[in-house]
């Protein structure tokens, strides 16, 4: 017999400190992700950000929530971070935590980056249907077949030193190209900030969509604060015990305000880093991706970036265009599902790279 449980904020607060949490071989969330949702601005006291399902005393699978707000006022939450235990795949049991969450959040409920049995099982349950399918491209500057064969085949692991050697010499050539291209930022000042101040907050709201996620300064900020991949050098006991991503060597988010020498903000784009991979969850820019790109071109010199992927419409069509001996280009596909109940207006629905869970991770 199967039973969910629903947590809330207070829920969610003293499950993580409880006995069943603590004591658990495996848990549903990391601490510092809980506690980053549970001080998410668009979280109510009443909203259910975590689906827990046992049998008897035994974890067996979860699902979380993440509260956001679409057009300015639509509640919604996304679904973030399926899991059920293998040994109890195919009992129906994740179909229930959907008909829980859907239940629990008035069917208000959206899904972005899933796995393909979860989309068989979202398919199955008729609840969705799709909400944009964004085309975005990836750049490869640099070699990096550990990491992108690992998560393939868990054998490439026994292999996983002569992969090592291969990107190391691979890199040290690929590497030379970087002596003779140096991109700066000529006519552009770059100012890193931690916060977002009162310039760049009004830049913002000027500049995003009026329809769509509009995170604004608050929504920034927590997410600047309350990274759910912290940076350290081995997986913690926690993260040993959770199924999705905790810590890794190194991530961070970087923000920058990108002006002209009279002073005018042109962007503001905040950058996420991954080891040597790169993302822009949030890039707002009227009219200069000129200047985007020149400070794009800048970020990944500097960096060494392995990756670089990008779903922004205006910047996706200017690096399609470019032709470059300094990276490979393979196009990518993020699909976005909206719950049938919303009849959205969905005509310049804006979606950041960085809306939902995505942005995160
Ligand atoms: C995906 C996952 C959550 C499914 O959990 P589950 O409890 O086994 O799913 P259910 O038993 O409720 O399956 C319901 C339906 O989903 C579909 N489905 C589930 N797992 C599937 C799989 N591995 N392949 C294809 N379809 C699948 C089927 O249509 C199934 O209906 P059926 O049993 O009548 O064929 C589970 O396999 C899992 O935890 N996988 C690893 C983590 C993961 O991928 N999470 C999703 C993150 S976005």
């Amino acid at each position: 017999m199967i039973e969910i449980k629903l947590l809330d904020k207070k829920g969610l607060a003293e499950y993580l400190y409880s006995d069943a949490y603590i004591q658990s071989p495996v848990i549903p969330v990391t601490r510092h992700r809980a506690l980053s949702q549970i001080r998410n601005p668009r979280a109510e006291a009443e909203d259910v950000l975590l689906l827990l399902a046992y049998e008897g005393s035994v974890l067996v699978g979860y699902l979380g929530v993440l509260p956001d707000r679409m057009n300015g006022s639509l509640k919604c939450g996304w679904m973030s971070c399926l899991w059920i235990a293998p040994e109890h795949r195919g009992k129906q049991i994740a179909q229930k935590l959907l008909h829980h969450c859907f239940e629990a959040w008035g069917q208000k409920i959206l899904a972005t980056e899933f796995t393909a049995p979860a989309k068989k099982l979202y398919d199955k349950t008729g609840l969705f249907r799709d909400l944009q399918i964004k085309r975005g491209l990836r750049l490869y500057l640099r070699s990096d077949l550990y990491t992108l064969l690992l998560p393939r085949n868990p054998w490439f692991e026994k292999i996983g030193f002569f992969l090592k050697a291969f990107d190391a010499v691979a890199n040290a050539v690929l590497d030379t190209r970087f002596l003779f291209w140096k991109p700066g930022h000529k006519g552009l000042t770059l100012e890193y900030i931690r916060e977002i101040d009162e310039e760049t907050a009004l830049f913002i709201e000027r500049t995003r969509s009026v329809n769509g996620f509009q995170k604004g300064a608050a929504e920034l900020n927590w997410m600047l604060q309350n990274p759910w991949v912290l940076s350290a050098p081995e997986k913690d006991d926690f993260g040993k015990r959770y199924h999705f991503s905790s810590t890794d060597c190194s991530f961070d988010f970087h923000a920058v305000k990108v002006k002209n020498q009279a002073n005018q903000l042109l962007a503001f784009l905040i950058f996420s880093k991954r080891n040597r991979s790169l993302k822009l969850p949030f890039c707002y820019v009227e009219t200069e991706t000129d200047a985007v790109l020149q400070v794009l071109d800048f970020h990944l010199h500097r960096w060494r970036v392995n990756a670089f992927t990008v779903f922004h419409p205006a910047l996706v069509e200017r690096l399609r265009q470019r032709q470059s001996l300094l990276f490979l280009k393979r196009e990518v596909r993020r699909h976005y599902l909206i719950s049938r109940v919303f009849d959205l207006e969905t005509s310049g629905f804006e979606i950041q790279d960085g809306d939902g869970d995505c942005g995160f991770t």
